[in-house]
């Protein structure tokens, strides 16, 4: 049931407000100003000992990892990266008893990340799963975890697991950050940041005419950049997939910084560039970006909180917490691979070659 929408990808990107409501309900402590996440069967002192944490997904899961390791560094301070599950696997890795490993996976079913999660576990590691199905073989197989609630998401390519995926990051990055060095003042900034997602979220969607416009321009691009800086860079990888995944427009993302040492070659007014640009630290920096591919004739949308001048298109989103802007970020350009799909007549929900849920190797 599309409940009145023409694709289950634009119903659940529509459902967005209400998933992120599922995954923040009941878990906030205001008195502590931390949150409870009664799966994780990981206790104060244990969270203590943790040196390090190693995050493990495939694809969207993936991206949603690299901005969860950058929640866990900036609000816990434990050394965190992400990588796709199967590279990890195949290269014989380290597996160290100080290190926490999570899994993360929609379906909790994808066959290269649970065999990374048997191998660890044989190895004596502690695993807990960041998952969407509850029940499914990731999430049994896991010591203790993270349910994201999203729902059912039926379209292939994940969009509101997405976003849940990243927020169940957030609260678990409060949670381990206040067992340890993050103040009751930040985690009670946090907290407010996190309850103004759901609002937040519905005035984006508000902007998908505007978004519907600016797809329309772009559909018939032959290629078209993303980029982005540390927390945007993730941002920019997860965009350029969803487009590829179901407009099949190439794409590639980069973090802006590195737009010098090679992509720059590619910049022409027939190569757009998506821009990722948060009111934060580095907005100079990213303007700096703006205004080399501005002087190469490039085309740019931004995504910013506020109109970018060197920009062709900004997309307005509102501003949030540092650490939470990427979750509102990707939004938009959820809509705009679907706008630019649907322009191009694509099969949204079923895209070609893909499956929801990959159980081989
Ligand atoms: C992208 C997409 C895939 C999945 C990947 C992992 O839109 O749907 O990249 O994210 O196959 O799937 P899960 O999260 O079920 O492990």
């Amino acid at each position: 049931d599309m409940g009145g929408h023409d694709t289950y990808m634009h119903k659940e990107i529509s459902e967005q407000p209400d998933a992120v409501d599922r995954v923040l309900r009941g878990r906030i402590d205001d008195r502590f100003s931390t949150v409870h996440l009664g799966g994780l069967n990981l206790d104060a002192r244990e969270a203590r000992t943790i040196r390090r944490i190693k995050i493990l997904g495939c694809g969207t899961s993936y991206h949603a990892g690299l901005i969860g390791a950058g929640l866990i560094e900036s609000m816990a301070r434990i050394p965190a990266d992400a990588e796709p599950a199967s590279e990890f696997r195949y290269r014989n890795p380290v597996v160290d008893p100080d290190t926490l490993y999570i899994a993360v996976s929609q379906s909790g079913e994808t066959y290269d990340v649970l065999a990374a999660v048997q191998e660890l576990k044989r190895k004596g590691a502690r695993v807990l799963g960041v998952v969407n199905v509850v029940g499914s073989a990731i999430a049994r197989e896991a010591d203790g975890g993270v349910y994201v609630h999203a729902g059912p998401e039926v379209c292939v390519v994940s969009t509101k697991c997405f976003t849940n995926t990243v927020t169940a990051f957030a609260l678990l990055a409060l949670h381990l950050g206040r067992i340890r060095d993050l103040s009751v003042t930040d985690g009670k900034r946090i907290i407010e940041g996190l309850r103004k997602l759901p609002s937040q979220i519905e005035e984006i969607l508000k902007t998908e005419e505007q978004i519907k416009e600016i797809a329309a321009e772009y559909a018939g691009a032959q290629s078209m950049m993303f980029i982005g800086r540390v927390r945007g860079y993730p941002v920019a990888l997860e965009a350029s997939l969803k487009l590829k995944e179901i407009s099949y427009i190439h794409a590639e993302a980069y973090p802006a910084s590195e737009l010098k040492h090679g992509p720059l070659a590619l910049i022409e007014p027939a190569l757009p560039t998506v821009a990722i640009v948060p009111d934060d630290d580095l907005l100079e920096k990213n303007r700096a970006a703006l205004e080399e591919i501005k002087a190469r004739s490039g085309r740019i949308l931004a995504v910013a909180h506020q109109p970018q001048p060197k920009a062709d298109h900004t997309i307005v989103v509102p501003k949030n917490e540092d650490e939470l802007d990427p979750i509102l970020m990707g939004i938009p350009l959820q809509l705009l691979a679907y706008h630019t799909a649907l322009a191009m007549g694509r099969d949204i929900d079923k895209p070609r070659n893909l499956a929801k849920s990959v159980t081989v190797e």
